[in-house]
């Protein structure tokens, strides 16, 4: 795989939806606009396919190069989340069941099985079709496989597959029964043909299984997609899919791991950007392949589908664009160009109106083209690096989905959490699957990992042992890999190394007090009662008066002595005293952090010649005034800076030191 050459702007284009007659106009604008890329014909099976076998590619073509003539490049969609009516009806078994029972009614999109064997056939048909026509194209550089997977089908043909997986799994059902405890209620199966799929509660392991079976179907489809696709690719191709962000149907590593790119569609619906809660995802998406991504569609000014489709404020989409290449995009793609007139989506923001001219949102777009085009060489093949990193793991999110416990404790909210100070302090962060070795980084956050297994407790184990700074945060080590309670205290085999041990946990009602020598605030929804097990391992924190269970009880302790560092955080702390600690922590472990007005994040990346790139972005809606400790040079405007400079609202600098 070649490095990306440039930083690319586009949008989501549908030539199928218009005129040919009209195609010249709109790719001048979009070359006015300073687009340099665009992805088609990711919902186009019907007029790719009119009728099986019969293929009419040459519109596809025609439009292709009628762009790389504009220089603007193409990344095609296979058009599989909208198989057409005449396959849904000429093989209706292709259509998915919802979780009543009904077959899905055709007319939206993503209405088909994916464990379909009829299906499939038509799937790879189509792929290998489409693949042996555009693959060798010189200006297709890249490939989406389908468009945001999403569907749970509930057809018989997934139940049996469901079936199969587990027999693959498990081997025998004695052994099955004992993982999930079946016992409990009389759910002893005697033949694999018993087990249903899910709906609503069910046995934690069974549950917890089906997610993986979702995922696992996803990645066969997905696999067959790669397949018939990879052939017909030049070398430099890459393929993606682009996903949710945090999106909890499936577990995405896994299905990132055939893909050569993670891409992401990146949505804010009513309300505005909180970037100190939204960067967390970039890094999210950056961790599923540990490298840059795309974004491949975000939002010129409002949605359709919210409560409220306000628009954002005018320049915000600009300094979301550049916190997503802040935090390791390679391309920023607004969907879609041009509103159709008919179809579902008719009030999305675009930046070429119903008429045909320019929204008032399309000259953001060109802002941000020129300043991409200012800095696309400068960037080139850098990276985001990080010396702190946030374990992250579907598995354990699942779990407490399914048994909050408090209806309010939420996977996410709770990562989140750990993520905001960070965040605030201008500290870069990898998130990593929970499995990933931990060696070169300094500090590693493990917000509730409540799923443990040998794997990350040898791997956590190492890095405090080879001087590590670890936070472990409540409920983490109750359960192993099939949804069971270990028959240990929590954090279970991870306690002897944190020097501590959970004797009760409690849902809260209300908030509770906590206090220590450095430390007041109070817990919200979540309190465990900690036990130390070592003399190293001292007490930063206790609760005040509560619940009489957790009076005086020791709240957040820190072991002292070993080289690394553990902290076990039973609290859910209110955010300024989170603040206090994540503070504290960074200190501790030495993570250097940069100061910054409120509102501005600054992040770098790194180029492979070593040389620090600074992103300095305004995310507020007034300017304000950014001091660094060095001069630079500003690479958007062209310009040395001394120590301090203006930053205008919603605006971006990118910096080098001298
Ligand atoms: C998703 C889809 C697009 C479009 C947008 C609208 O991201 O991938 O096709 O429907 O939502 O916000
Ligand atoms: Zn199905």
């Amino acid at each position: 795989m070649t490095p990306p050459s440039r930083l690319h702007i586009g949008a989501a284009y549908y030539p199928e939806h218009w005129p040919e007659e009209r195609w010249p106009e709109d790719i001048r604008l979009m070359k006015a606009a300073g687009l340099t890329v665009v992805r088609m014909a990711e919902f186009a099976w019907s007029t790719m396919e009119p009728s099986e076998g019969q293929y009419n590619f040459d519109w596809l073509e025609r439009a292709i190069a009628r762009l790389a003539e504009n220089d603007i490049l193409t990344v095609l969609g296979t058009p599989t989340a909208a198989p057409p009516a005449w396959l849904v009806t000429q093989y209706p078994a292709t259509l998915a069941v919802d979780e009543t029972g009904r077959r899905v009614q055709f007319g939206n999109r993503c209405h088909a099985c994916v464990n379909s064997p009829e299906f499939h056939a038509a799937v790879e048909r189509f792929v290998t079709a489409m693949a042996k026509r555009f693959g060798p194209n010189p200006h297709v550089i890249g490939w989406q496989i389908d468009n945001e997977y999403n569907r749970v089908c509930y057809c018989d043909t997934c139940r049996l597959e469901f079936q199969q997986f587990l027999r693959r799994k498990y081997g025998s059902l004695e052994n099955l029964n004992a993982r999930w405890t079946t016992a409990y209620w009389s759910q002893t199966y005697s033949a694999w043909e018993q087990i249903p799929l899910p709906i609503g509660p069910h046995n934690p392991g069974l549950m917890l299984e089906f997610r993986r079976f979702v995922g696992a179907s996803y990645r066969r489809f997905q696999k067959r997609q790669l397949d018939a696709l990879r052939p017909h690719l030049k070398p430099s191709d890459r393929v993606t899919h682009n996903f949710m962000g945090w999106f909890g149907g499936f577990d995405h590593y896994e299905l990132t791991a055939d893909l050569d790119l993670a891409a992401w569609d990146w949505y804010i619906g009513s309300g505005h950007n909180d970037p100190l809660a939204q960067g967390v995802i970039h890094d999210l998406t950056r961790g599923f392949k540990r490298k840059n991504f795309w974004l491949m569609e975000t939002q010129p000014g409002n949605v359709n589908w919210a409560g409220v489709n306000n628009s954002l404020y005018m320049g915000e989409a600009h300094a979301m664009a550049w916190q997503a290449v802040a935090h390791g995009a390679e391309a920023v793609l607004y969907w879609q160009w041009r509103s159709a007139l008919g179809g579902q989506e008719q009030y999305h923001g675009t930046l070429v109106d119903p008429s045909g001219q320019p929204r008032p949102f399309y000259q953001e777009a060109q802002w941000l083209a020129r300043e991409f085009a200012a800095v696309s060489d400068l960037l080139s093949g850098s990276e985001v690096r990080a010396q702190v990193a946030m374990l992250h793991d579907y598995d354990s999110r699942w779990s407490i989905e399914g048994q909050r416990h408090h209806r309010d404790f939420d996977y996410v909210e709770h990562f989140t959490h750990y993520y905001r100070p960070l965040a605030a302090r201008n500290v870069n962060v990898d998130v990593l699957h929970a499995d990933q070795p931990l060696d070169g980084y300094r500090l590693v956050i493990a917000p509730a990992l409540i799923i443990l297994n040998e794997t990350r407790v040898r791997h956590l184990k190492a890095f405090v042992e080879n001087g590590g700074h670890l936070v472990l945060t409540l409920r983490t080590g109750v359960k192993d890999e099939y949804n069971a309670l270990l028959p240990s205290r929590p954090p279970g085999p991870l306690a002897e190394l944190a020097g501590v041990e959970v004797e009760e946990y409690y849902a809260l009602e209300m908030p509770v007090p906590v206090q220590g020598e450095w430390l007041t605030g109070s817990s919200l929804l979540w309190a465990e009662r900690l036990q130390v097990l070592r003399p190293d391992c001292k007490v930063v924190a206790r609760y005040q008066r509560a619940n009489g269970w957790l009076d005086h009880q020791p709240a957040i302790t820190e072991t002292t002595g070993g080289t690394g560092r553990v902290w076990y955080v039973g609290v859910n702390l209110d955010t300024a005293a989170q603040t206090k600690l994540i503070t504290r922590i960074l200190n501790t472990a030495g993570i250097p952090q940069i100061e910054s007005p409120p509102g501005v994040e600054i992040r770098t990346r790194r180029r492979p010649d070593g040389e620090e790139i600074y992103i300095v972005i305004n995310h507020n809606r007034s300017g304000t005034r950014v001091r660094l400790p060095w001069n630079g040079y500003e690479h958007i405007g062209k310009r040395p800076v001394q120590g301090t400079f203006e930053l205008p609202a919603y605006s971006t600098a990118v910096l080098t030191r001298k």
